[in-house]
């Protein structure tokens, strides 16, 4: 695969309608059509109404990125989107259009994994990221510590048994009322708020790089259900008592991690690395350990389609593929 070559991709697996165009290492565009507002009052994601979202989005998403990017479609030189996991309804709709463009195109159609999507994500604006590394991948449905290898080699050191730690955020917020979704809501609402002022547990598991979000989420339930009428409890107060507990469940078993592997490089992706928090222990463990940190931005750290046009790049470029060979066991079948 040449360096130089025209990536269009697309990203629908959950509640964003994401569409970006790619061309080496430059981004030409990266548009997101997020559902939040729809999907608000409901206090989560609805799978039906996300597809059919989806579906009264994406052409003209499509249509406004190729004027804006001042392109012309024919230049086009090769197009993917996500496969999965994800919602199977919102799915099928990128999956199917990108196909779609593909055929219409005669350019041969490459399909990403959206966790190795989040797993290139720093790509982006790291190029030189290079395997070996220890990926923390933090989103509403995985929570995965991810040793690469070498690119290609992925080997899931561990997961979570129950809850993604976004989920966690997710449901709390759902029950507390805090918003939707629930990461940013609960650190906006944690802003100056005390991260000691209520203890919670921080849950372990049998395997050592195993996570576990339920029983915190019981146990922050449990608490709140307790208090009395006396009780002053300032609700920034308990929702950074939540946020420290999640970051630093998270930081523990990561940290560990580092420790037995002995790497050097440091990385991470999903919805929940935009938490700044997060993001703050990240970097001084990094710093302090002298290691080096390859984060995505925020805005590159939730779902978009900029992570599947790199991770579709770099999959192309290391092993070699050829455009011609992709052509034909793709579009055609
Ligand atoms: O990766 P993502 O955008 O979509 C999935 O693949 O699931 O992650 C979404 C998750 C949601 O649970 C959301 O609450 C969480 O990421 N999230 C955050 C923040 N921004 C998004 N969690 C904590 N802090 C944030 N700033
Ligand atoms: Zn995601």
């Amino acid at each position: 695969m040449q360096n130089e070559q025209l990536i269009l991709g697309f990203e629908t697996s959950c509640d964003e309608t994401a569409i970006a165009l790619m061309k080496g290492d430059n981004l030409l565009i990266n548009k997101i059509s997020s559902q939040v507002e729809i999907h608000e009052k409901f206090g989560g994601v609805v799978p039906e109404v996300a597809s059919r979202a989806h579906a009264e989005m994406i052409r003209n998403l499509f249509h406004s990125s190729i004027n804006e990017c001042g392109i012309d479609i024919g230049e086009i030189d090769i197009v993917t989107s996500t496969d999965g996991p994800g919602l199977s309804g919102s799915l099928v709709v990128g999956y199917n259009f990108a196909k779609s463009v593909a055929w219409a195109l005669q350019k041969p159609f490459y399909a990403v994994d959206h966790m190795v999507g989040h797993l290139s994500a720093p790509l982006i604006e790291h190029p030189n990221m290079d395997p070996p590394f220890l990926s923390l991948l933090v989103s509403g449905g995985h929570t995965q510590i991810v040793f690469v290898e070498e690119w290609g080699k992925y080997n899931l050191l561990g997961s979570t048994i129950d809850d993604a730690a976004g989920e966690a955020f997710d449901k709390l917020s759902r029950f507390c009322g805090f918003g939707f979704p629930g990461g940013p809501a609960i650190q906006k609402i944690s802003e100056g708020g005390d991260p000691d002022k209520v203890k919670l547990p921080r849950p372990k598991t049998s395997n050592k790089f195993d996570y576990s979000f339920s029983g915190l989420k019981t146990a922050a339930v449990y608490f709140l259900q307790g208090l009395t009428e006396d009780d002053k409890l300032l609700k920034k107060d308990f929702a950074a008592s939540y946020q420290e507990a999640i970051v630093d469940s998270l930081m523990n078993i990561y940290e560990k991690a580092v420790t037995e592997t002995g790497v050097t490089n440091l990385s991470g992706g999903g919805g929940v690395m935009a938490n700044t928090r997060l993001r703050e222990k990240i970097q001084t463990f990094a710093e302090k350990n002298d290691k080096n940190l390859y984060l995505p931005s925020p805005k590159l750290s939730t779902d978009n389609a900029a992570m599947i046009c790199v991770a579709a790049k770099n999959d192309l470029t290391t092993n070699e593929m050829n455009i011609e060979d992709i052509r034909l066991s793709s579009v055609i079948s």
